[in-house]
């Protein structure tokens, strides 16, 4: 029997190490036994001494060994040594996902993604009472051993905070340039209770949109065994309980309609003869445009039209489709959840919303009804070109030296032509008036994103983007 040792639950160069050795000298699976149990085997130390042989085995093996050693699951190491010990014989077995062995594997390595996931999703960080600086710690239990392994999401994540993440298997602490990693802690260990507790529940509490709840889909995200460590789940069942009269208050709420001097203005604007032909030089005459325009006819089943807000001349524009739902009411632009989602990023990446400009493509709401409830529709391209009329004065009036595009509609508006956001993201595109254009995702598409590792993939770029934009327009 030979008896290899590992030096940690994770050790992959341990592990691939003796697995070469032992296939080199021909041991044959059943006669070995992977262990990081010392006390165990001591009786019987034989570790692998031949010398590593001359042979290759697929790429696609190793990427799966080393989400593999994550798991949990007891078999994992000998399972990996079988998968390897067969790859000799049968060369192409990694390909075949109705093998037993290689549907363990793939079963496993999906189990270890999953739980990366919802680490990087559910860590919640605590300031630390009475630390010498400002730091912050979290306890969280993943699911398998994926700690280090999702260590440098946090790292791009939080780079210039002080923190920790304390798990039962390992500790992982960033103190701004160096990743230090000690082993697992006691959850007594991390701080429990602090003033970003009820932020979190705040923040939860305002983008929890009672008119989409599907508790099932709720509980696939956040899966009850994460709700202990997470502040908001306190508020999971009320608000569950409590949603469906919220949607019902939320659609008999009386609309906020355009203020009188919006109305007045656009009284007197009609009643201009040159009105349509001139373009608006100031804002308030655009908003008051904006709501007796009739380019399109989008303005039959909006409330108002919702122009853009925020400082003027800026840097820097944010353009959205179109006013959503509680935008159409608010006479506002991203105040509903994707304005939230919105806010929350600029937030990480550091941007204040209030020194940018915020607009749509589209200033009417576009939706259907669908009994009682206003579905979203997509403008079409006659729409986007229709208003990019008021797109253009926008941009005339605030001059930003730098437009991000929150999506295709937006990119339509802007640029006056179809722009692909997945191949033109995360760079800066020179457009005509001299600024420079970020593309990236629109904040509702990451809210419907229905894979969590997705999901926060795409929230990453999404805050990496606008901070690139905030730097560019110099407010970062
Ligand atoms: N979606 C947008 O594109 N704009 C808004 O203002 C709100 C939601």
């Amino acid at each position: 029997m030979r008896v290899v040792r590992l030096a940690s639950e994770i050790d992959f160069t341990g592990w691939r190490s003796a697995a070469r050795a032992l296939r080199a000298e021909g041991a044959p699976p059943e006669a070995v036994v992977w262990t990081v149990e010392r006390e165990l085997f001591d009786l019987t130390p034989s570790p692998p001494t031949a010398a590593p042989a001359n042979f290759t085995v697929p790429a696609a093996f190793l990427e799966l060994a080393e989400q593999v050693i994550l798991h949990r699951g007891p078999d994992r190491l000998a399972l990996l040594y079988r998968i390897l010990w067969r790859l000799e014989r049968e060369p192409r077995l990694i390909e075949n996902p109705a093998d037993p062995d290689i549907a363990r594997a793939r079963d496993m390595a999906k189990a270890v993604s999953r739980a990366a996931h919802k680490m990087k999703a559910f860590v919640r960080f605590r300031l630390v009472e009475g630390a010498a600086t400002e730091t912050y710690a979290a306890w969280f239990e993943p699911a398998h051993r994926v700690t280090e392994a999702v260590a440098p999401f946090f790292v791009r994540r939080f780079t210039s905070m002080d923190w920790t993440i304390l798990t039962p298997d390992a500790c992982v602490a960033w103190d701004g340039e160096r990743l230090l990693v000690s082993e697992g802690a006691d959850p007594a260990d991390a701080p429990s209770e602090d003033a970003q507790e009820e932020l979190w529940r705040t923040y939860y509490a305002s983008i929890f949109n009672p008119a989409r709840l599907n508790p099932k889909q709720m509980r696939q995200e956040m899966p009850k065994r994460y709700w202990r460590n997470l502040p908001e789940a306190a508020l999971i069942p009320e608000l569950i309980a409590s949603a469906q009269d919220r949607a019902a208050a939320m659609v008999a709420a009386p609309p906020r309609p355009p203020s009188d001097r919006v109305l007045k203005a656009a009284l007197r604007h009609s009643r201009d003869a040159s009105f349509g032909q001139g373009a608006p030089t100031t804002l308030e005459e655009l908003e008051a445009g904006v709501q007796v325009c009739r380019r399109c006819g989008l303005w039959r089943d909006a409330t108002q039209g919702v122009p853009g807000e925020g400082a003027h001349p800026a840097p820097l524009m944010f353009v959205g489709e179109q006013p959503g739902d509680q935008e159409d009411l608010a006479g506002r632009p991203f105040v509903g959840p994707a304005g939230q989602m919105f806010n929350r990023a600029l937030a990480e990446a550091g941007v204040p919303r209030d020194r940018a400009f915020v607009t749509n493509a589209v200033k009417h709401f576009k939706h259907e009804a669908r009994g009682k409830r206003r579905i979203h529709n997509t403008p079409d391209r006659g729409e986007v070109t229709a208003c990019r009329w008021w797109l253009d004065a926008e941009r005339r009036i605030v001059r930003p030296r730098v437009i991000v595009m929150l999506g295709a509609t937006a990119a339509l508006g802007v640029i006056g032509k179809p722009t692909p956001i997945g191949a033109n993201r995360g760079q800066a595109l020179q457009l005509p008036d001299q600024a420079q254009g970020v593309v990236t995702y629109h904040p509702s598409f990451l809210l419907r994103v229905p894979d969590a590792e997705a999901k926060a993939k795409a929230y990453a770029e999404f805050v990496e983007d606008l901070r690139m934009a905030g730097k560019l327009a110099g407010l970062v």
